[in-house]
């Protein structure tokens, strides 16, 4: 059986249009399940909206439009994005989902029910922007004496009767998970953030609102809806049937089984469930504080890692913001450069986990260099090479070691320049590290592959098949071309999580059918042989990345 593996994006408040701060997390998030996928795991990937809350409220209002209306405008719009850059989720989770609330309260009473909740007086800060409550110390003053949250939002003093989670009560063991399970947060400086406001002392958390009904009701205590929050990172584990959401506390237990079962370890502790939420690291404090919190207080097992990546800034490394007028769209991106362009952009430009900026310039700069020039050109020119010289069909390897090099019997990332006396000479051709997508380095794994993209073209200069051609080399000509075809046929496999579609042209026009596109068929020795018996001939190429123009209306 194969092993199962769920990720998730954070999700998104859908009180604007979608930016691409949002596009980031999602094209991050849609790499790492297609690289699963392409790896043979069983893989489950969620994305949605969260619709409940005051910033929600707060919004419908100075709209003048129903907020049931707003959420569904503006969700559509974030599922319309998702769909436009091509991110492959099985489920868009809403909040507003009918049987997300069933979870949500069944999380709920298992809490109640573990001792874990009660109802006293919150007095206290309170950020309607982050949606967060904040101690006293936390905040510094802005402008004209005005109160911000650490994330720089204004808060307001609110009293309320509310239930409040033990939230203190589970502080040594998250201390524990984090010292016995480094992978839990990552990457390591923001686990040393959380461990640092963990060890700081943990006080129990305000969990229901009084104050407006924009949300779930919780359970036997008319007037209170759940904290957003709460509500909010439910949505791992909740959904509607089999065939959206997991299903918790709903009569379906068949995803919730699948990926995250409830299993003892050795120990008679649950066992992590392998699944990973990918999420902004200004989030971090929810999902590595509170959410593993919530699921020990409702006996269910902790997920294996939350990834906090960096934030997407504008030009010059400012923070995007409506009133600094810098907010950028990802449609219009997508529109004026193409999908696989900016995917690939994002994903090779921002040092995973790290913040990073953009700039039109930056994508048009990038990927002529990197996609049209280096792997468009090389592919571009060997096939058109193969279909004008090759018009019978692909040549046969003539030497054992290029036959062992094609068939993958021999180290593949072998030294492969083709000396005159017929013998390989040594150079070096760098690996295609898949690891590091393992390790969610995704910026490393495209610089390796595009390092080798680049050695590439270097050996078809070195060995200059025109030349071979017109000095009838015929030997050396083919094993130079089934050398280069194979290596073709390895780019465009890897690449694939990152540009899908382009990839995916590629690979049609080498005649890879689609069930042969998996790394699986990176270690199948038949593919050069079915492919050559097939009927598949090597057409004049189209360009698959044609350049990009820099644009002349620079924001
Ligand atoms: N609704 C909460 C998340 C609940 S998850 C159970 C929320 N929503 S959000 O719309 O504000 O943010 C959604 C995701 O986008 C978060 O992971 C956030 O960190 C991320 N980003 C928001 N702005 C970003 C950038 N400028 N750059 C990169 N990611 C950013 O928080």
């Amino acid at each position: 059986m194969s092993e199962k593996f769920y990720i998730t994006t954070a999700i998104s408040y859908p009180n604007g249009k979608p930016h691409i701060g949002h596009a980031y997390e999602a094209i991050a998030a849609d790499a790492i399940a297609r690289f699963h996928r392409l790896s043979g795991k069983d893989v489950r990937f969620q994305t949605g909206t969260d619709e409940h809350g005051l910033k929600m409220v707060q919004t419908a209002r100075d709209k003048g439009v129903d907020v049931r209306d707003l959420c569904r405008e503006m969700s559509d719009q974030f599922q319309a994005m998702c769909d436009t850059l091509n991110i492959s989720y099985d489920n868009f989770q809403r909040t507003t989902d009918p049987m997300h609330q069933v979870s949500c309260q069944a999380m709920w009473r298992k809490m109640h029910a573990a001792g874990d909740m009660y109802l006293n007086k919150y007095e206290g800060w309170y950020s309607v922007r982050d949606e967060a409550f904040y101690e006293e110390k936390e905040l510094t003053t802005g402008d004209e004496g005005v109160k911000l949250s650490p994330q720089g939002t204004p808060v307001e003093w609110v009293v309320e009767e509310t239930w409040f989670f033990r939230l203190s009560k589970y502080q040594d063991r998250l201390l524990k998970l984090y010292k016995e399970r480094p992978e839990f947060i990552q990457p390591e400086g923001r686990r040393n953030e959380v461990m640092r406001f963990v060890e700081g002392g943990l006080r129990d958390i305000s969990v229901s609102r009084t104050s407006f009904d924009w949300g779930i009701p919780v359970p036997d205590s008319p007037g209170h809806v759940m904290y957003v929050w709460v509500d909010a990172l439910a949505n791992y584990i909740s959904g509607a049937q089999s065939l959206s959401g997991l299903g918790y506390g709903t009569n379906d237990f068949t995803l919730m089984e699948k990926f995250w079962p409830s299993e003892e370890g050795p120990d008679g502790e649950l066992k992590p469930a392998n699944v990973l939420h990918l999420i902004g690291k200004d989030i971090v404090r929810f999902h590595a504080v509170y959410w593993p919190a919530f699921l020990m207080s409702a006996k269910l097992p902790l997920p294996k890692q939350v990834f906090g990546h960096g934030f997407l800034l504008a030009r010059g490394g400012e923070k995007m913001s409506k009133s600094l007028g810098n907010v950028v769209d990802p449609i219009e991106l997508a529109e004026q450069f193409g999908v696989d362009n900016l995917r690939y952009f994002l994903l090779r430009e921002v040092s995973f986990g790290q913040d990073g900026s953009y700039s039109p310039e930056a994508i048009v700069t990038r990927c002529n260099a990197e996609l049209a020039n280096s792997f468009g050109n090389l592919a571009q020119r060997v096939l058109s090479f193969v279909g004008k010289s090759y018009p019978d069909g692909l040549p046969s390897p003539r030497r054992e070691s290029v036959r062992k090099f094609v068939e993958h019997k021999a180290d593949w990332w072998f030294e492969g320049v083709i000396g005159d006396d017929n013998s390989m000479e040594r150079g070096f051709i760098p690996r295609v590290n898949f690891t590091l997508m393992d390790d969610k380095m995704i910026d490393t794994f495209i610089k390796t592959w595009m390092d080798c993209v680049i050695r590439c073209n270097k050996f078809v200069d070195e060995n200059a098949p025109w030349t071979l051609r017109k000095e009838g080399k015929q030997e050396q000509l083919d094993d130079a071309i089934v050398t280069l075809f194979t290596f073709i046929h390895m780019l465009a496999i890897a690449i694939q999580p990152i540009i899908p579609t382009a990839a995916g042209k590629l690979l049609d026009q080498l005649g890879i059918p689609e069930d042969e596109r998996s790394y699986a068929a990176l270690a199948d020795d038949t593919w050069y042989d079915r492919l050559r018996a097939s009927s598949h001939r090597i057409a004049p190429p189209t360009p698959i990345f044609p350049r990009l123009e820099m644009p002349t209306d620079v924001k």
